[in-house]
């Protein structure tokens, strides 16, 4: 018996050694450890010896079989870390070789709108300003006057990061904390005018919402800042990036935390050809209202939280989604399609990357 096993664990010892790949290292795990293998069959004789017996060739057959695992393990492991280096070479790429071919891609329309906003704002004095798409909750919640225990924090649909924070951090589920960022940067004593374009996250998927999109940030902050500017500012907005004078606005009081009052702010179209069509007059034929943004008044207590004194300092802000105007102005109609990095897609959609947005060229495609 002694004998048989050591030659056994040779055997298959150098049978695993000499596998030169994975499939002729799961053959002899097969032929080893498999329902019908060696070392199990050895196992199953365990049942008929008398425990002297037993107790002497247990340990052995047990000692085999680990030996056998291990080994197997081992040998995976060596030739799946070959396979992968192999790899690695194989694919290497000579980055100072010439393009063989003309680049397939093109601008996508959520950057084509973006630098379309930039262009629209930065002629109105706004600059644009960034934030961190990983937030910590004061700046994404609390700051915002939207405190621990409030119903908007369970409407937001929040990813939270897993860790021990003071400030739990959070995917930033809008561009409103970029209002407070801006506001410090700016220290409590200039007027602001920025726009902050990116990419905001919600636990939240169908035709219509993929769980991360982007928005637009507007505000201003500055001394004698009423709602009428609000208003000529969207006005003025909407009628540059649609490239139409005739488009109208709606303000349907609303609410958010952060704005006061606040204001839902719709745009009417017109149906042509089956399509809605932003612009025309919403109230003939079957045209109607789409909303396209919320807005409001800069609240008290998120001027205060932005280092501003509110009885000196008043502001309007906007938060729009950018997905949802690219669709609108190009005519997509499934959200889920700007994500799935399809180049057909793309080359239908996309723009060509000399083709930058300017006033005086259009803003258009
Ligand atoms: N942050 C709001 C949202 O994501 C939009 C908004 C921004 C509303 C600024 C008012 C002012 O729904």
């Amino acid at each position: 018996m002694t004998t048989d096993l050591d030659q056994l664990r040779a055997e298959l010892l150098a049978s695993i050694d000499a596998s030169s790949g994975v499939d002729a290292l799961d053959a002899v795990r097969v032929h080893a450890l498999g329902k019908q293998g060696a070392v199990t069959g050895l196992l199953k004789t365990l049942g008929g010896m008398s425990p002297e017996e037993r107790q002497e060739t247990g340990p052995r057959i047990h000692a085999l079989r680990e030996a056998v695992t291990d080994a197997i393990a081992a040998r995976k492991a060596a030739l799946e870390g070959a396979a992968l280096e192999a790899k690695l070479a194989a694919e290497t790429l000579d980055m100072t070789l010439p393009a063989d071919s003309v680049p397939a891609g093109s601008v996508h329309p959520v950057s084509q709108v973006m630098d379309e906003l930039a262009e629209i704002f930065a002629d109105l004095g706004f600059a644009v300003a960034t934030g961190p798409e990983i937030e910590d909750d004061w700046h994404n919640f609390t700051a915002l006057n939207i405190p621990e225990t409030h119903p908007a924090r369970a409407m937001h649909d929040t990813f939270y990061l897993a860790g021990d924070h003071a400030s739990p951090m959070v995917l930033r589920t809008h561009t409103s904390p970029v209002q407070i960022r801006a506001m410090k940067a700016a220290g409590g004593h200039k007027p602001v005018r920025i726009i902050a374009p990116g990419r905001t996250y919600r636990s939240d998927s169908d035709a219509t919402h993929t769980p991360m999109f982007h928005q637009v940030e507007g505000l201003v902050i500055d001394k004698g800042i009423t709602l009428g500017h609000l208003k000529w500012t969207l006005e003025t907005f909407l009628k540059a990036f649609f490239e139409r004078d005739d488009i109208v606005l709606r303000l349907r009081p609303s609410y958010f935390p952060f704005t006061e009052p606040s204001a839902e702010v719709d745009v009417g179209y017109t149906l042509i050809n089956g399509k809605r069509v932003i612009g025309g007059d919403p109230s003939k034929g079957d045209g109607g209202w789409m909303e396209v943004l919320g807005s409001g008044m800069v609240h008290r207590k998120v001027i205060a939280a932005g280092g501003y004194d509110p009885d000196e300092w008043q502001g309007f802000a906007f938060g729009c989604g950018i997905d949802r105007l690219a669709m609108l102005k190009y005519g997509m109609d499934d959200l889920r399609a700007f994500f799935d990095g399809d180049l057909r897609w793309l080359k239908h959609y996309g723009f060509s990357a000399l083709d930058v947005p300017t006033l005086s060229g259009g803003v258009g495609a």
